[in-house]
């Protein structure tokens, strides 16, 4: 009897063991399944996007991001491809597998900064002869195009402001949007460069585009040496790539009428480096020098950023402002912000000459830590 119970005893723990085993057996199993998914996943090869150029029978004549074309075959599940399509071909045979739905398209909208600016001239300090001059140039034949028909003189199709950073150039161009009630579109060259590879010269065709249908308009380039800088020699796909939207950007300029009521207006702090082929008559022939500010000057900025500042009244603004050489606009700007927290942490609403002093001490402090730009030195 004991014996038997015994043996019982052996067989149902081995039973409940291998029970345990199978169960441990079957997770395993699964955990490589998913293993190997995840695999394959990292083996298969990426799609590359393109574009349609063209439909010819059932095979598609497409472009891919370095400019080449290839005809190309069509996988027979995709219905109603047509030119200027966004999509997605094998690597091996560019065969299109994909269709890009148009919402997931790059739309330019989302990459410019539009808006109808409220900066007006009398913003700007230190600047009257550029701004005199921008009027001349851009705010006058925006306005008064048929003045410029009568007298037989063709105003240019845009302006190149060159100086270093933070004198003002950005506030110049949306200025010139204010006074002749334009919008204002913004494209940043280097973000342009590096973060649409393969949509570049397409962007910048639809940027033109949306500057014709929100006429009047300024389309502002700001770091315009990123996408017009000389190039020695073009050899990686990259550099192509930026010369393929550098030509765009040309035959845009060169597409429009000089009294049409589109202009460009370009900045760079680096106009040492510019391929001239943007600065020659008919594209951004006139150039603005933009300096940092002389001591007049940086007195009009410094009273254009305290103006809405409280001031102790024996405040000497020339003896403040003598104590800012060679700062830029926006470093000026910076230490009227800076002096104002100064008289909040020791909770007054009057700002002291004190404050000012630290102020200054502070941001010639940050800029050393900033290191010296020696790119900028010689612009
Ligand atoms: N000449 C100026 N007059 C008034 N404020 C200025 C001037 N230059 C620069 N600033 C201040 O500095 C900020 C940055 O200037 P910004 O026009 O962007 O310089 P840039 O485009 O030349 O780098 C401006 O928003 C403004 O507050
Ligand atoms: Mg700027």
């Amino acid at each position: 009897m004991t014996a038997k119970n015994d043996v019982d005893k052996i067989i149902y723990s081995y039973t409940s063991s291998t029970n345990v085993l199978e169960e441990e057996n079957r997770l395993l199993r699964e955990t490589t399944e998913q293993l190997k998914e995840e695999l394959d996943k990292f083996k298969r090869v990426p799609l590359m996007a393109a574009t349609v150029k063209e439909i010819v029978n059932d095979e598609a004549l497409i472009q891919i991001p370095n400019g080449n074309e290839f005809m190309v075959s069509i996988a027979a599940n995709i219905k109603g491809i047509k030119a200027g399509d966004s999509v997605l071909v094998e690597q091996k045979n560019l065969t299109i597998v994909r269709k890009i739905p148009q919402s997931k398209k790059f739309a330019v909208e989302s990459f410019v900064i539009m808006d109808k600016p409220t900066i007006s001239w009398k913003d700007i300090g230190g600047l009257n002869e550029q701004i005199k001059e921008i009027q001349e140039v851009v705010e006058l034949p925006l306005r008064k195009p048929e003045l410029f028909e009568a007298v037989g003189i063709t105003p240019p199709k845009g302006i190149l402001l060159h100086g270093p950073p933070g004198t003002g150039k950005t506030l110049l161009a949306k200025a010139v949007a204010t006074a002749t009630n334009s919008t204002f579109i913004e494209i940043v060259a280097s973000e342009l460069v590096q973060k649409f590879i393969g949509e570049g010269a397409k962007l910048v065709k639809e940027v033109f585009q949306l500057a014709r249908e929100k006429a009047p308009a300024i389309i502002f380039i700001d770091e315009l040496d990123a996408l017009a800088a000389k190039r020695i020699e073009i050899g990686t796909s990259g550099e192509r790539e930026v010369q393929r939207t550098f030509m765009q950007f040309l035959a845009e300029i060169d597409g429009f009428k000089s009294l049409g009521n589109v202009k460009v207006i370009a900045a760079t702090n680096r106009k040492d480096i510019l391929d001239p082929a943007i600065i020659r008559p008919g594209r951004l022939d006139r150039l603005i020098h933009v300096p940092n500010p002389n001591e007049e000057g940086r007195k009009q900025i410094f009273k254009i950023h305290t103006s809405r500042m409280s001031l102790d009244k024996d405040l000497n603004i020339d003896s403040i402002v003598k104590k800012m050489e060679n700062f830029s606009g926006a470093e000026i700007k910076a230490v009227c912000t800076e002096a104002g927290y100064f008289a909040i942490r020791e909770e007054r609403v009057k700002v002291h000459k004190k404050d000012f002093l630290d102020a200054i001490v502070k941001v010639k402090r940050e800029e050393e830590l900033e290191g010296t730009d020696y790119m900028n030195m010689f612009v």
